[in-house]
């Protein structure tokens, strides 16, 4: 039995658009902070004999969508780690067993808060380390790509970029920045109406700037990665609302067009240009959903969120670690005993 924690992330430059849908290779680059809070726990265990992977999430059995998401990266997992083992010691190709995947995310589930970036992150760190193969960090976020492309950067502490590349190239890696905080505002808890997948391939293919939105994230990243370098905030903050206001309008802009910021969250974005003539260093950002995430110096992190919890609710956030194995394991067998029985399956039951 293997269990390993990962944390969401909060990108500054966003990723929107696929160049390989099934290799999950981005159109370009992008930028994240990975957070300290709202983790992902993940514990999983061999079933030997069994014919398929069961996923339970939250305490629940999940359905055969979800179940096959997993399922997808998890042969990907198994054959990473199946070769590793056969160049390692140069016997047939190993058939490595289906798991059993406990999972319990502590927050928003679906909100635009990267709960499927922490997920896959934590699922194919604990998953590797149950087949007994051990792959750097590169590798593993390779591995994490393969089931959601913003979980590339949570295998990967504080601020991380993702590369634009190949299967191999296209890996994310922790740089330098200054000391940043983050401030999450949120609006909505329900479920997003479109999910990210499905409007990044919709803004692909409808939207008649998607071109300029790839054109100027590529230019945008290398200033940002410039600014982390030399630690300038102001500068940091510029790009992050650029990116992010570059990135809503290109969704709008798809055919039928996707609406993810409500009143409500750009009452939030006016508080944030509203706040900076005050001389409080903040910026916001939004992802795929209503809510709304500040970016802030540490010193004004409390400031900011006690102003702010007009409009929502909001927890202060600092740079995370990276997806990492835990010795405290998920009460694994209590939580699938339950999750059996509410669901009606038979205890063996796929
Ligand atoms: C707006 O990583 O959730 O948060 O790769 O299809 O699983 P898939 O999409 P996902 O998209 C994240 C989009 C974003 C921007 C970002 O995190 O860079």
């Amino acid at each position: 039995m293997k269990t390993a924690r990962a944390y969401p992330n909060i990108a500054l430059i966003k990723y929107w658009g696929k160049a390989d849908e099934e290799l999950m290779l981005p159109q370009t680059g992008s930028l994240s902070l990975t957070l300290d809070i709202h983790p992902t726990t993940t514990t999983v265990r061999v079933r030997p004999g069994a014919s398929a992977d069961r996923l339970f999430l939250n305490g629940s059995l999940a359905g055969t969508r979800a179940t096959g998401r997993i399922s997808r990266v998890l042969d990907v997992v198994r054959s990473v780690c199946a070769a590793k083992m056969k160049a390692e010691c140069e016997k047939e190709t190993p058939q490595l067993p289906f798991l059993d995947v406990v999972s319990v995310n502590d927050g928003p589930t679906g909100a635009g808060l990267a709960s499927s970036a922490s997920g896959f992150a934590a699922l194919v760190v604990a998953a590797v380390a149950e087949y007994g193969v051990e792959l750097d960090t590169r590798e593993l976020s390779r591995l994490a790509r393969r089931g959601s492309g913003s979980a590339t950067r949570s295998v990967c502490s504080g601020v991380a970029v993702w590369h634009e590349g190949d299967d191999c190239t296209s890996v994310a890696e922790s740089v330098d920045a200054p000391e940043m905080a983050m401030v999450t505002v949120v609006l909505d808890n329900t479920h997003k109406d479109v999910t990210s997948r499905e409007g990044m391939r919709r803004t692909q293919e409808t939207s008649p700037f998607h071109e300029a939105w790839v054109a100027s994230t590529r230019q945008m990243l290398p200033h940002m990665l410039e600014a982390c370098a030399k630690g300038d905030f102001e500068r940091i903050g510029e790009l992050t609302e650029l990116s992010a206001l570059r990135m809503h309008s290109v969704i709008m802009s798809a055919q039928p067009p996707i609406l993810y910021l409500s009143p409500e969250s750009w009452a939030v974005w006016e508080y944030a240009y509203q706040a900076r003539t005050r001389g409080i260093p903040v910026y916001a950002t939004s992802d795929a959903g209503a809510n709304v995430v500040l970016l802030t110096k540490p010193e004004f992190a409390e400031k900011v969120a006690r102003e702010a919890s007009r409009f929502g609710s909001t927890q202060i956030a600092g740079p995370g670690r990276g997806a990492h194995l835990c010795d405290t394991h998920l009460d694994m067998d209590g939580i699938i005993a339950e999750a059996v029985k509410n669901s009606g399956e038979l205890p063996d039951g796929v």
